[in-house]
């Protein structure tokens, strides 16, 4: 077991653009108890990240801070008290923050043991995105047959939820910006240009009698015209506000929006007054739920049954050109930083 004596993590000095990020060096100690040491292979760039570098993450943690949702990796050290794990697994988790580091200490509960056959960035996408996508897809409680509009399905979360509702034999209207739309032809899905087109009369025409569920994760203003397009029965779930992320004022303004659209939704069908239609707000966590559904997706990796676009690997060092590519939209697919990597 070694303790490595230096490595580099990436960090948000401020607020702003990627003029903010930096990297420096870290001193890695042993872990501490019920805590591993993990060599990076490949973390995760998200909307998440992009929201700490704005200052419009809830939760958003106090600058300087070492950003990174989640992570794919090795261990190669072990803390006290520690059962079940050993140096040279390789495991998968989701600290939020600290990710973006050559090491980082994890609690070892939250460890997700991961292939080793599977590629690190294709592993790494499935994490944060794809276990979202797969909780999102058992929230809307769906069945085959029934038809679903999920927004932002060229994004990370977005291109994983289709795929898994595809393959549960649901029908799926997409919105996407049109430069996305050959790189998702072959996901079987109707795909909506949401900049040029009015989505709610494009879903109107596809879906008369409304959607079986809605995947929204653009905030207030598109909740109210999502639960308009739902059939009655249907199931609308709420986990983001992509859309407020320029907004003024405070970073929760939105959050409380959308809480208080959902708890008036949830009161009339509590009363009966909505045919049955239902709101729901969903964010994913590390635990028991997480580990397994991680699990499940590594294996539907592994056989081929999803497949993980990535679109840039980048090293640590060219963090902020990872960002970049990430905000610019250009690429359809994940961008990941794999630590030693060779810079472009
Ligand atoms: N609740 C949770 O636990 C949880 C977990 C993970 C992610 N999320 C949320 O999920 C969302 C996606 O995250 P991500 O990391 O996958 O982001 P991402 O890769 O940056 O993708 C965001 C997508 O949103 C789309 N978009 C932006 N504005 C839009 C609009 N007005 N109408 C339709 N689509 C729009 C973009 O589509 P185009 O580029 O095609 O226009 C883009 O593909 C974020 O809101 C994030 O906060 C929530």
């Amino acid at each position: 077991m070694t303790v490595p004596s230096s490595g580099i993590e990436v960090v948000f000095t401020g607020l702003g653009g990627t003029e903010v990020v930096a990297t420096r060096t870290s001193s890695p100690h042993p872990p501490r108890p019920h805590r591993v040491l993990v060599r990076t292979e490949a973390a995760g760039v998200a909307f998440a990240e992009v929201q700490m570098l704005r200052g419009r993450y809830p939760a958003q943690p106090r600058n300087p801070f070492v950003p990174g949702y989640d992570l794919v990796g090795e261990i190669v050290a072990v803390g006290p008290e520690v059962s079940g794990w050993r140096v040279g697994q390789r495991v998968a988790a989701l600290p939020v923050t600290g990710a973006w580091a050559e090491h980082v200490e994890l609690r070892d509960r939250d460890l997700v043991a991961a292939p080793e056959e599977l590629d690190a960035a294709d592993a790494v996408a499935v994490v944060l995105n794809g276990v979202t996508a797969r909780q999102l897809l058992r929230a809307g409680n769906v069945r085959s047959g029934q038809t679903v509009l999920a927004h932002g399905v060229g994004g990370g979360v977005g291109i994983l939820l289709a795929q898994l509702a595809v393959a549960a034999g649901l029908r799926v209207i997409g919105t996407a910006s049109a430069h996305r739309h050959a790189a998702l032809a072959d996901l079987g899905m109707e795909l909506i240009d949401h900049r040029t087109s009015d989505v709610r009369s494009r879903v109107a025409e596809l879906a008369p009698g409304g959607v079986d569920a809605i995947f929204d994760p653009l905030g207030p203003t598109s909740l109210d015209e999502s639960w308009r397009m739902l059939a009655p029965g249907g199931s609308l779930i709420s986990y983001g506000s992509a859309r407020t992320l320029h907004d003024p004022g405070p970073w929760w303004a939105p959050y409380l929006k959308i809480a208080g659209r959902i708890g008036r939704w949830e009161l009339l069908r509590l009363l009966g007054r909505t045919g049955g239609r239902r709101a729901r707000l969903y964010y994913v966590k590390s635990d028991e739920q997480f580990r397994a559904d991680l699990a499940e997706l590594f294996r539907m990796v592994g056989s081929g049954r999803l497949r993980p676009r990535i679109a840039g690997r980048f090293p640590l060092e060219s963090a902020a050109q990872a960002l970049d590519l990430h905000i610019s939209g250009r690429e359809t697919g994940r961008v990941v930083l794999v630590p030693g990597l060779s810079a472009e």
